[in-house]
C-alpha cells in the first residue's frame, strides 16, 4: 500500500526543521561533536519537592484510572499561582482549563472555534504550531510581522479592514519563542481595545512566564482591565518548573472560550495522570525561590554566551527572557546558509530564524540549555568559523 499523507499534513511538513535533523545526524555520523543550542527542552531539574510528590502519589495503585478533567486541587493551585506571581484574580471554578502541555491547547483551540473562511492573526516569526494549529481548523492564517524597529510588537493598525471583517481570532506571545521581546501593559491595553472593536479572541501565550531577565517584571495579559472579556492566556509548567515531559499546563481567562475548547477535549483526551497533577500542584503552590535561582542561571548562561560571540566579533542583543538569545545574523549569509555551516563546519546546532517565518530571515535561534561552560565552547567554535568562513555571496 502507498500511504498518502493528507494535504494539511503535507502542508505542515517542517521543511526547515526536517533538513536540520539531517544535518545534524550527518555531522554526527561524520564524528562531529555537536554542541546542539537547537531546541529548547528544559535541561535543568524540576524542584525536589516536585519529584517526591510525584513519587509519592505514583506509589498508589489506586491513582492510574482517567482523571477525566483537572483537580479541583490543580484549578486552585493555579488561582494561586496567579495571585501570587501577577496579582491577578482567576475563578477556579470556570476560569481555568488544564491542558496536556500548552501545546495541546495552540494545538486544538482553533479546530474548537474557527471554521474555513474565518482568519486567525499569527506572529511572524511565530512559533510553528500557532499557524499548524490553524491550518489543522481549516482556518486561514494573517501573518503579523515583528520587527526589531517596533520592539517585535504587531502594528494593529496596518492589519487591512476586509482581514478583520474576517478574523476570529489572534495569537501573541511575549515573551516569546523565537522572539524574546516582553510587552508593555500599554500595548496588552491596545490589543484588548482592538479585540473587543474588532470581535476578535485573544490568545496570549505565556509558556516562558517565570523565565525573564535581568529584574525585570513578568507580565500576564490577564492583568489588564477587560482582558478576560476578550482573551485567554495559556501557561505551562514545562520552563517554569522544568516539567517538560510531564505535559502538563492550562489556559485562564474568558470561561466561553475555554468551555469551547472543553468541550472539544472531552472528545479527544481523558486527563492527566493524578500523580502528575498532584506533582504539579506542589510546584504551583511552593515559595518559588527555585524560581529565582533558575533565572540567574539562565542570565548567566546568556551572558556567557554573548561574550563569547563578542569576542567573535559578533555582536548580539541582550535577550531579556526566555531560554533562547534571538540573534541577527552576520551581514552577507541567510540564515538557513549560516545555520547549516554552523553545524558542519563548527559543531553547533542553532535553528535558521526563517523556521519561524518569513520574518525570521537574517537571525538565528540559539536554545541556552547547556551550561555555561558549553555555551562558551559553542562561542569558540563560532569564533573559529567566522574567522575561516565567508558568506558565498
Ligand atoms: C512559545 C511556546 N509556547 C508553547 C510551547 C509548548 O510548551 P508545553 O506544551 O510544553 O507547555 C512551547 C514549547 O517550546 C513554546 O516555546
Amino acid at each position: 500500500m502507498q500511504l498518502i499523507a493528507s494535504e494539511k499534513v503535507q502542508s505542515m511538513a517542517t521543511s526547515i526543521f526536517t533538513e536540520l535533523a539531517n544535518k545534524k545526524r550527518q555531522a554526527i555520523n561524520k564524528g562531529v561533536d555537536v554542541i546542539d543550542l537547537s531546541v529548547g527542552s528544559p535541561d535543568m531539574a524540576p524542584p525536589d519537592y516536585v519529584v517526591d510528590t510525584l513519587v509519592k502519589y505514583s506509589q498508589d495503585t489506586t491513582r492510574y484510572g482517567y482523571t477525566l478533567k483537572g483537580l479541583d486541587e490543580f484549578h486552585q493551585a493555579v488561582q494561586y499561582f496567579y495571585k501570587k506571581r501577577y496579582d491577578v484574580d482567576i475563578n477556579s471554578d470556570d476560569e481555568v482549563l488544564q491542558l496536556m502541555g500548552s501545546q495541546d491547547g495552540l494545538a486544538h483551540l482553533a479546530t474548537a472555534i474557527i471554521d474555513p473562511g474565518d482568519y486567525v492573526l499569527v506572529p511572524d516569526p511565530g512559533y510553528p504550531i500557532y499557524e499548524h494549529g490553524v491550518t489543522i481548523a481549516g482556518g486561514s492564517i494573517y501573518p503579523m510581522p515583528l520587527l526589531e524597529d517596533n520592539d517585535f510588537l504587531p502594528k494593529l493598525d496596518e492589519i487591512p479592514v476586509h482581514i478583520l471583517e474576517k478574523t476570529k481570532m489572534m495569537i501573541i506571545s511575549y515573551p516569546g519563542n523565537p522572539v524574546t521581546a516582553l510587552a508593555s501593559k500599554g500595548f496588552f491595553e491596545e490589543v484588548v481595545e482592538f479585540a473587543k472593536k474588532h470581535q476578535i479572541l485573544v490568545v496570549h501565550d505565556f509558556a516562558y512566564s517565570e523565565l525573564i531577565w535581568d529584574g525585570r517584571p513578568s507580565l500576564s495579559f490577564m492583568s489588564v482591565e477587560g482582558a478576560k472579556d476578550v482573551g485567554i492566556e495559556f501557561n505551562s509548567l514545562s520552563k517554569t518548573f522544568n516539567m517538560a515531559g510531564c505535559r502538563i499546563g492550562y489556559a485562564v481567562g474568558n470561561k466561553e472560550a475555554l468551555k469551547v475548547l472543553a468541550t472539544f477535549k472531552s472528545n479527544i483526551d481523558y486527563g492527566i495522570f493524578y500523580p502528575i497533577q498532584m506533582a504539579a500542584v506542589a510546584a504551583l503552590t511552593s515559595d518559588f525561590q527555585v524560581l529565582d535561582e533558575q533565572v540567574k542561571e539562565y542570565e548567566k548562561r546568556r551572558d556567557a554566551l554573548l561574550a563569547g560571540l563578542e569576542k567573535a566579533g559578533w555582536k548580539v542583543e541582550k535577550s531579556p527572557a526566555t531560554m533562547f538569545v534571538w540573534a541577527k545574523i552576520p551581514a552577507g549569509w541567510s540564515s538557513r546558509e549560516f545555520a547549516f555551516a554552523l553545524i558542519e563546519k563548527a559543531g553547533v546546532a542553532v535553528v535558521p530564524g526563517d523556521a519561524f517565518g518569513a520574518q525570521g530571515e537574517g537571525y538565528v535561534r540559539m536554545a541556552i540549555v547547556q551550561p555555561s561552560e558549553k555555551l562558551t565552547q559553542a562561542a569558540e567554535r563560532i569564533r573559529l568559523f567566522l574567522n575561516t568562513n565567508q558568506p558565498s555571496k
